[in-house]
C-alpha cells in the first residue's frame, strides 16, 4: 500500500446533513489544532454547492465559539473569472455562509483577485499564498475539495496541463463548462497540505468516485484528477453521502465516525 494511502479515510454518511456535521467538526478540530500549534490556520475553502451547508454551519453554534477567527487566514482553492458578487462567484458563495456572519480580521480573507485578468490573477494570488510562509511550497493546514462528476478537483480539469505543473502553486485554467476562465491552486500545494478533506454527494459522481478511490496510487494520466490528491504527509478524508458511495468496492468502503 502506498505509504499516503495509510493516511486516507473514506467516511460514508447517510446524508448531506449529517455529513456536514462532521465536516465542520473535522474542520473546527484542525482549526484548533494548527493554532495551538501554529498561532494561526490557513484554511483553503473549495467552491461549489456541496461546501455551503458546512460554511453556513461553522457560522452558527456550537461550532462559531469553538474557532478563534481572528487566528484564521481564509484562502479559496480556486474560483471563477466573474466579478465577486456573480451568482456563479465562489468568492460570493462564501461570503454570503460564512465571511458575512464571523469575526475574521481585515487582511486575512484572501480573495482570488479575477478581476486581473487569469494570469496576473493567477501570479498575485500566489504571492498571497507565499506571503507569510517561508516555506518552498506553503503548508495549508486544511484544504477542502469537492470533485465534478468527471473528476476534477478545484479547477484542474481532465487532462490538462494545469495537473502536471511543478513549479507554480496557483495556475490559470480552463473548464469545459462556463464559466470557462478560472484560476486554481495546483497539485503541488494541495498535496503539501496537513488535512486535505474531500466533500462528495449525489449519485452523479458515484461512478466516477468508485475510479478515483480504486485508482489512487495507481494511474498517474490525467484523467482524473481528483485521484492526483495524494497529500505526501498530510491526511486525506473523503466524506461521502450514501449515493455518492454507491459504487465503492468493499476495500474502497470505511463506514463511521471519523
Ligand atoms: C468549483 C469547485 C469545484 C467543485 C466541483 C463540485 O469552483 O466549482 O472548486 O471543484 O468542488 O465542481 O461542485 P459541486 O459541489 O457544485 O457539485
Amino acid at each position: 500500500m502506498w505509504g499516503w494511502m495509510r493516511t486516507r479515510k473514506v467516511v460514508i454518511f447517510d446524508d448531506a446533513a449529517s455529513l456536514e456535521e462532521e465536516a465542520a467538526q473535522q474542520v473546527v478540530r484542525a482549526v484548533r489544532n494548527a493554532v495551538a500549534r501554529r498561532g494561526e490556520c490557513r484554511l483553503a475553502l473549495s467552491g461549489g454547492s456541496t461546501p455551503r451547508g458546512l460554511y453556513t454551519r461553522l457560522a452558527e453554534e456550537p461550532h462559531r465559539e469553538r474557532v478563534d477567527w481572528s487566528k484564521l487566514h481564509l484562502f479559496w482553492g480556486d474560483e471563477r473569472c466573474v466579478p465577486p458578487d456573480h451568482p456563479e462567484s465562489n468568492y460570493r458563495m462564501v461570503h454570503e455562509a460564512l465571511l458575512a456572519r464571523v469575526p475574521l480580521l481585515d487582511g486575512s480573507v484572501h480573495r482570488i483577485p479575477v478581476e486581473l485578468g487569469p494570469d496576473r490573477a493567477a501570479a498575485r494570488y500566489e504571492e498571497a499564498i507565499r506571503a507569510g510562509s517561508g516555506e518552498a511550497v506553503p503548508r495549508f493546514d486544511v484544504v477542502l475539495l469537492g470533485m465534478g462528476a468527471d473528476g476534477h478537483t478545484a479547477s484542474l480539469f481532465p487532462d490538462t496541463p494545469a495537473l502536471s505543473e511543478e513549479r507554480r502553486l496557483v495556475v490559470p485554467t480552463v473548464a469545459p463548462t462556463p464559466p470557462h476562465d478560472r484560476v486554481s491552486i495546483t497539485l503541488r500545494v494541495i498535496n503539501a497540505a496537513r488535512l486535505v478533506a474531500f466533500l462528495v454527494v449525489g449519485p452523479d459522481k458515484a461512478r466516477t468516485l468508485a475510479r478515483v478511490l480504486a485508482d489512487e496510487g495507481r494511474t498517474s494520466d490525467g484523467s482524473l484528477p481528483a485521484s492526483l490528491v495524494r497529500p505526501r504527509t498530510g491526511r486525506l478524508l473523503w466524506l461521502l453521502d450514501k449515493a455518492a458511495a454507491a459504487h465503492l468496492a468493499m476495500e474502497d468502503r470505511e463506514i463511521g465516525q471519523e
